[in-house]
């Protein structure tokens, strides 16, 4: 079955994976990718992308850069993860693509028209681009499929003790895009931080004559430290790329519909994604609560082994 597809990232080390097997997945047409500040800057986040599709050989494939800061929350220098070029410790070499001239929302919105049938979203970063679509443009719902995020939690947060990064950066555009009434496939850390590759695996990768293996175990070679005893975790994670494996392979993962609501409160809980989990719901609250689909399981084994026998030469 052909997924026909617009990738939203923030290019990233994890969303650089993830667009790879995107490129490389025999079932995935990536349509256009938009680009948004988070990561790093928007047009740092669009020299990245651009960059790994040339390191993947993708065929053309229209980028533009869209929103440089998040609604409402002032913009955020980046964070130490994705370290200053945004790809970790790999170097790519400079590319001759280009980006459209347009805005990213304007790409998206001229993709969606353009498209035969409806096209999925695959988002992988702060939901900014596509609030201001849906806000600009709320006609466009009926043309998007599904919007696939990567993105909240219904456990821990990373970016603080509850709230996911994405979701965090701007919990504005995560409420719009929630609120949009298009249907929502949530990829959140419940899974996210369960599909890991060991340090095993990471040296066969960097060992690799192959420039793509040797790319991944570069980006993969990028320490996360435990932030409680200062050391470098004996893992890496696939991290957004999970989110394309979910789309192509979503046998793998264990999904469950609940309402879902962001918390948009000054406060330590703001930025958290809360999933009402009660059989039995008395709810208090006149909130517009949405229903998405959840990933709360993942047979990690086999979403690796498909991460990797696509990316990877065979
Ligand atoms: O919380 C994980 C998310 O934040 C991923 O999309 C990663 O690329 C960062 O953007
Ligand atoms: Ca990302």
């Amino acid at each position: 079955m052909a997924h026909h597809i617009i990738m939203d990232v923030d290019t990233g080390i994890d969303d650089a994976m993830s667009i790879m097997f995107a490129v490389r997945h025999p079932d995935v047409e990536i349509h256009a990718i938009s680009c948004v500040a988070g990561n790093g800057p928007v047009h740092q986040v669009a020299d990245n992308t651009l960059k790994v599709l040339d390191l993947v050989n993708a065929p053309e494939i229209p980028v533009a850069a869209g929103a440089r800061q998040p609604l409402i929350e002032p913009a955020r220098p980046p964070g130490a993860v994705h370290g200053a070029s945004g790809l970790g410790r790999l170097r790519l070499p400079h590319t001759s693509r280009t980006m459209e001239s347009v805005h990213a929302v304007e790409l998206i919105r001229r993709t969606l028209l353009t498209a035969e049938e409806p096209l999925t979203i695959v988002a992988s970063a702060p939901l900014t681009n596509l609030a201001l679509l849906l806000r600009t443009y709320p006609e466009l719902s009926e043309r998007i499929e599904r919007i696939l995020f990567m993105g909240g939690s219904a456990s821990v947060g990373n970016a603080t003790a509850v709230a996911e990064f994405n979701i965090w950066h701007d919990p504005e555009a995560a409420f719009i895009v929630f609120s949009s009434g298009v249907p929502l496939v949530m990829y959140g850390l419940d899974v996210f931080n369960r599909i890991r590759v060991d340090a095993a695996r990471i040296a066969e990768l960097t060992a690799c004559a192959d420039p793509v293996a040797t790319a991944v175990g570069s980006l993969l070679g990028n320490e996360i430290v435990d932030q409680a005893t200062g050391r470098a975790l004996p893992y890496s994670m696939i991290g957004d790329a999970g989110t394309i494996c979910a789309l192509v392979a979503p046998e793998l993962y264990s999904f469950e519909t609940w309402p879902l609501q962001v918390d948009l409160a000054p406060g330590l809980g703001r930025g958290q994604t809360q999933v009402d989990r009660r059989r039995t719901v008395y709810r208090r609250d006149d909130t517009p609560w949405a229903s998405a689909s959840i990933a709360l399981d993942a047979d990690t084994d086999s979403v690796l082994e498909l991460f990797f026998s696509t990316v990877l030469p065979q």
